[in-house]
């Protein structure tokens, strides 16, 4: 089957646009208002865009009434917005996070986490989260869609701090990401995690190739030769 979901009604009982984009992993997002009142909510549109330096963004759906999200108020008014890995364990408080709440009600109290202090950031952290990115606001992008929920705020950040749990280091000093179990969004009502992964190299890549796949770190801006 095929159609065109701009000009033809689709022929499934479900779209199967997000279904497809599978899997999404989640941008488990904390940010503090101008108030200081606490936000989480998840975002699987989300992604990083490169390494050096790493930058993220994330597509935020207006509501219907037109209302811009809390996440995205804040980041622009804050100038920051905090990371944090989602996983299998942590699944029912992503859940209940993702609840539309009034923006003065702490959503790490409502999700039942505890906050971890940021070291550049305002706001908190989710203390169970195994893995955090603090994240610099850079700019939103705003693209309209065919309704005010179809119309998004893109936000892009840049990672200023990346913690990592050390119990969830390998020895290899690889992130040991079967035990963590990340969760990801899937289409309709389904999530998954991971809890297996598997090695493939390009053949006869070149070394500048290898290391970017294999995550060999990038000299920071500071240690760079002029
Ligand atoms: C797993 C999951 C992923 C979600 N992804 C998005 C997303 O990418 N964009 C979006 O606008 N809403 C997404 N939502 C809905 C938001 O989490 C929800 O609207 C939330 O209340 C927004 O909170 P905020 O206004 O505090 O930012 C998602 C919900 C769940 C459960």
């Amino acid at each position: 089957m095929h159609y065109a979901p701009d000009t033809e009604d689709c022929p499934l009982p479900f779209s199967p646009f997000k279904s497809c984009t599978v899997p999404r992993p989640i941008g488990w997002l904390s940010t503090v208002s101008r108030d200081g009142v606490h936000n989480l909510a998840p975002y699987s549109q989300w992604q990083n865009l490169t390494f050096d330096p790493p930058m993220v963004m994330f597509a935020a759906n207006q509501h219907p009434d037109g209302r811009r999200k809390d996440t995205v108020i804040n980041a622009e008014e804050t100038g920051w917005f905090v990371w944090n890995m989602a996983t299998y364990a942590l699944r029912d408080a992503v859940n209940i996070s993702a609840m539309e709440l009034a923006p003065e009600e702490d959503e790490f109290e409502r999700a039942g986490v505890e906050r971890a202090p940021c070291i550049d950031a305002p706001g908190a952290r989710v203390a169970q989260s195994p893995c955090h990115f603090e994240c610099k606001y850079l700019s939103t992008h705003r693209l309209p869609g065919n309704s005010p929920a179809g119309t998004i705020d893109v936000v892009y950040g840049q990672v200023m701090r990346i913690h990592v749990a050390d119990d969830v280091i390998l020895p290899s000093g690889k992130i040991d990401i079967p035990r963590i179990q990340p969760l990801a969004r899937m289409g309709y009502y389904d999530y998954a995690r991971i809890t297996e992964t598997f090695e493939m190299r390009i053949p006869s890549a070149s070394s500048a190739t290898e290391d970017g796949l294999e995550g060999k770190p990038t000299t920071p801006t500071t240690n760079k030769e002029t």
